[in-house]
């Protein structure tokens, strides 16, 4: 499975979405990899934090160029079973790369002024992307929340993401919450940080593992490269 974190916004989280995702997924027993393309290289620099402190499992991860992106990812995407794209905020080459050799794409947004122009914008990429990756799914996933998601504002995403082909809004709201950046900083998961805010465990743990509830999207982590079929994909939340 390979996995591009996307958004066109600054510092909305897609690093840290990406390396909870790889670290649950490591977790899982799954042999991984941490490819970031952000020349700021957070993500890097968290699994570089990781093997200093001898922190299990390790994370394989490199920081590379986007334009080298392609060839990196074809001698590598055989050897693993999950690959994390953790991007930067711009159209770049790539970032576009990214999301024409993922399986699924994250998309954080976060909630507040400008969510759905950001969103929009988002589309836009997906859909270009999508020409010549047409089985890319996107999940879209509401973070930073500062308490529940204004009506109004979570209405009008559903909608967008309702009427969009292959994307799905994640069920599970990301709150604000300083232990994210508590444990990043310290190359750690959420989850593995003892000291964490459990909220903030939970909601990383249903966006990303839990499976077994109904309509939960669990980020699909599909076995198959086909797209899931929208209806079972589509989140209602509740109102
Ligand atoms: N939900 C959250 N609550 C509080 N702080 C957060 C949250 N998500 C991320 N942060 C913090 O905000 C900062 C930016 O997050 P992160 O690096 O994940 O974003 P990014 O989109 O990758 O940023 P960049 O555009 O620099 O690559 C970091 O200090 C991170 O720890
Ligand atoms: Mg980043």
């Amino acid at each position: 499975m390979i996995v591009t974190v996307a958004s066109n916004r600054r510092e909305v989280g897609k690093s840290t979405l990406a390396v909870n995702a790889v670290a649950i997924r490591a977790l899982a027993g799954r042999s991984v990899c941490l490819i970031d393309i952000d020349p700021r290289k957070s993500s890097y620099e968290w699994s570089l934090k990781r093997q200093r402190s001898h922190i299990q499992p390790n994370i394989p991860a490199c920081a590379i160029a986007g334009k080298y992106l392609k060839d990196t990812f074809h001698k590598v995407s055989s050897r693993y079973n999950d690959i994390l794209i953790d991007t930067d905020w711009r159209d770049s080459m790539g970032s576009r790369t990214a999301l024409e050799v993922a399986d699924i794409a994250i998309v954080p947004i976060a909630l507040g002024v400008e969510s759905l122009t950001c969103l929009k914008q988002m589309t836009k990429r997906l859909k270009a992307a999508r020409a010549n990756n047409p089985g890319l799914w996107s999940i879209v996933v509401l973070v930073r929340a500062k308490g529940a998601p204004p009506a109004a504002e979570f209405e009008a995403i559903r909608r967008h993401v309702g009427n969009e082909t292959a994307m799905a809004l994640a069920e599970t709201v990301i709150r604000e919450d300083q232990s994210l950046q508590i444990a990043f900083d310290e190359g750690l998961a959420v989850f593995e940080d003892k000291q964490a805010n459990p909220e903030s465990i939970v909601e990383m743990y249903d966006l990303y593992a839990r499976k077994e509830e109904k309509h939960h999207v669990a980020l699909a982590f599909p076995t198959s490269k086909a797209p899931p079929k929208k209806r079972e994909l589509r989140l209602v939340a509740s109102a």
